[in-house]
């Protein structure tokens, strides 16, 4: 999730890319740059943080060059710093990228055995050295971004200037977005919409396995195979805050259905296939400590703290090691016991609570060995950590988060995968059914996507009622958790999440048949135990609203109103019962006209105890 932008045309570039990229600092601001084509070579200028240090370092250089290409990083592979942000050089090309190179680490071996020195830590720069050698060769730019494509696995949204051919800009796409703005006399490109609302409305939208060659004279498209293609372009009428938001009404709601492509990057260069493997060394952690571990003790505040719920059951049902999660706002109050034989996982979204970041230190003082989950790269807590495993998910706008959650959860159970082939509890059989069970998540959470209707008439039906009641059992328990968490921050009704089994023990008392109770309850285990539950809701008069297996043909017969989810193996149901509770959640409070995305009273990096 970075932003890119490009210009070919007659007005000077800087300020068009630069405006551009002010228009996508919400897809990455942690460090950006620009490439100019100039008379006596590329400029590139870039800077560590937000836009405005990028600006800075512009002041008072004359950059006159009308070709250029821009980039706002978050960061993937390499901390955010200059030699990191792009555009990275090579030569006389200069490259910009979004996406992740899965092969860079072969290629990059590769290339340095033939005596290539690489300047950064990227996965990127690997592309500037290729489309550099096949110019060398006597490629056309085109031809060289061509024959490097062929080369990388992975994703990729590119833009690639070269100062032999300075009248133009290649430009590919392959799973990252990337669209051609025509203009009048004038091409751009960019990652996303807003960047080029601006200056054209006409709009070509380029396919995967496609290049482009933008002039002056407007875009010429082809396929890796050579194939000309010939496609019309297409008017767009968003203003820039809605293409901001991708047309989606919030970002909240944007996050929630770009979670499909999240938890893929989550997943990316991290599992053999072919080998029914997880990349040990993708993860984080040292393999030698692996057989040391005695036990794993999770720290997380919030929505963090309820996937390391699962990421609980996960380490104990695949890993069978003693597991255990503490609130880490909590654990400084105490005195706990940490040894050098446990493997500590601090899970946050910002990778800067300083609850959890202080809990860190503390287990790291007294020896364990401590492991960040987290999104934002080189955050404190990853710093403060022996390794980090990174979520990938891209910024997160909304408060609330949504795709954080759900790539936190996909990082842990790798993780607890990965422990239990290590530790030869898994074997490969069922190493390859977990796998096979998480590839298949992407696809469908967007069928669960498709039902959105279904949390809508939900919201509807409830969105007056000031309680709500959420039940789950085993993998449904944090869910529930974490569905009445997401109603309550945004829509300021209370809710409150309980594990389905502690019903009896003091929520039933609240039921009546104003109280609306929503029970997670796909096919599981403990489906007929949460039954059960639902009977007891009913006989009390309670409005039962269930989250049920597609198949169902109980449960959804008993409840009021069902949201229904696709069928799929237990080990990965919470990453789609949370689906249709987050989409409750922003319904509810849309239609109560809440600040979505801005909830009151909370902030998105909580630096305060
Ligand atoms: C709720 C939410 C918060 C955070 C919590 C921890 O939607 O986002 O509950 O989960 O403040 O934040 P991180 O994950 O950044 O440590």
């Amino acid at each position: 999730m970075c932003g890119i932008v490009g210009y070919v045309g007659p007005r000077v570039a800087a300020p068009i890319l630069l405006e551009g990229l002010r228009r996508l600092e919400y897809r990455g601001y942690d460090s950006a740059g620009l490439a100019i084509q100039a008379t006596n070579g590329l400029e590139v200028v870039r800077s560590v943080g937000k836009l405005d240090n990028l600006s800075r370092a512009l002041e008072g250089r004359s950059l006159l060059g009308t070709v250029g290409i821009g980039h706002t990083r978050w960061a993937t592979h390499g901390r955010p710093s200059e030699p990191n942000a792009h555009p990275l050089v090579s030569g006389d090309v200069a490259v910009v990228h979004n996406g992740i190179i899965e092969n860079h680490v072969a290629l990059r071996r590769r290339l340095e055995a033939e005596g290539v020195v690489f300047k950064s830590d990227t996965d990127s720069e690997i592309l500037a050295h290729l489309v550099h050698r096949a110019l060398e060769r006597g490629a056309s730019l085109f031809e060289a971004v061509k024959a490097t494509l062929g080369f990388l696995q992975g994703t990729y949204g590119i833009a690639v200037l070269a100062g032999r051919q300075p009248d133009r800009i290649v430009v590919a796409k392959n799973a990252s977005p990337l669209v051609i703005g025509l203009g009048e006399g004038e091409t751009l490109c960019g990652s996303d919409i807003p960047a080029l609302l601006g200056h054209t409305r006409q709009m070509l939208f380029l396919e995967d396995g496609e290049l482009a060659e933008l002039t002056t004279g407007g875009a010429r498209v082809e396929t890796l195979e050579g194939q000309l293609v010939s496609r019309a372009p297409r008017r767009i009428d968003w203003s820039p805050t809605q293409a901001e938001k991708s047309g989606f009404k919030h970002f909240m709601l944007k996050e929630i259905f770009e979670q499909p492509r999240a938890v893929e990057d989550t997943l990316r260069g991290r599992i053999r296939v072919a080998a029914g493997e997880i990349e040990g060394a993708e993860l984080g952690l040292d393999p030698a400590f692996i057989d040391n571990i005695d036990r794993v003790y999770f720290l997380a505040c919030g929505t963090s703290y309820h996937a390391t719920i699962a990421g609980r059951y996960w380490i104990e049902q695949l890993a069978r090691l003693p597991a255990q999660t503490e609130i880490a706002s909590e654990v400084r109050l105490r005195s706990p016991v940490f040894t050098p034989r446990d493997l500590v996982v601090a899970v946050s979204q910002s990778g800067e609570t300083v609850d959890t970041l202080a809990a860190v230190r503390t287990a790291r003082e007294a020896g364990a060995y401590v492991l960040a989950i987290a999104n934002v790269v080189d955050s404190m807590i990853p710093r403060a950590s022996n390794g980090a495993l990174y979520t990938h998910a891209g910024p997160e706008i909304g408060v609330a988060s949504t795709k954080c959650f759900t790539t936190q959860l996909v990082a842990l159970l790798l993780l607890a995968i990965h422990l239990g082939r290590r530790r030869g509890v898994l074997d490969a059989s069922s190493t390859a059914s977990a796998l096979e069970a998480l590839m298949a998540v992407p696809s469908l959470m967007r069928r669960s996507l498709e039902r959105s209707d279904e949390a809508y008439e939900v919201a509807r039906r409830w969105h007056n009622a000031r309680h709500m009641l959420f039940l789950g059992r085993g993998l449904g328990y944090p869910i529930a958790l974490e569905g009445a968490l997401k109603l309550k921050e945004i829509s300021y009704a209370h809710a409150e999440g309980y594990a389905a089994g502690e019903m009896k023990h003091g929520p039933i008392a609240l039921i009546d048949d104003e109280m609306p109770v929503v029970v997670v309850m796909p096919h599981d285990r403990h489906y007929e135990k949460t039954l059960a539950n639902v009977q007891e809701v009913r006989a009390r008069d309670g409005r039962v609203i269930a989250v049920v297996s597609e198949s169902d043909q109980v449960a959804s017969t008993l409840a009021e109103q069902v949201l229904r989810i696709p069928d799929a193996p237990e080990l990965v149901q919470p990453l789609l019962s949370v689906i249709p509770l987050q989409l409750l959640a922003y319904y509810f409070a849309d239609l109560k006209g809440t600040d979505v995305d801005q909830p009151r009273n909370l902030a998105k990096v909580v630096t305060v105890e």
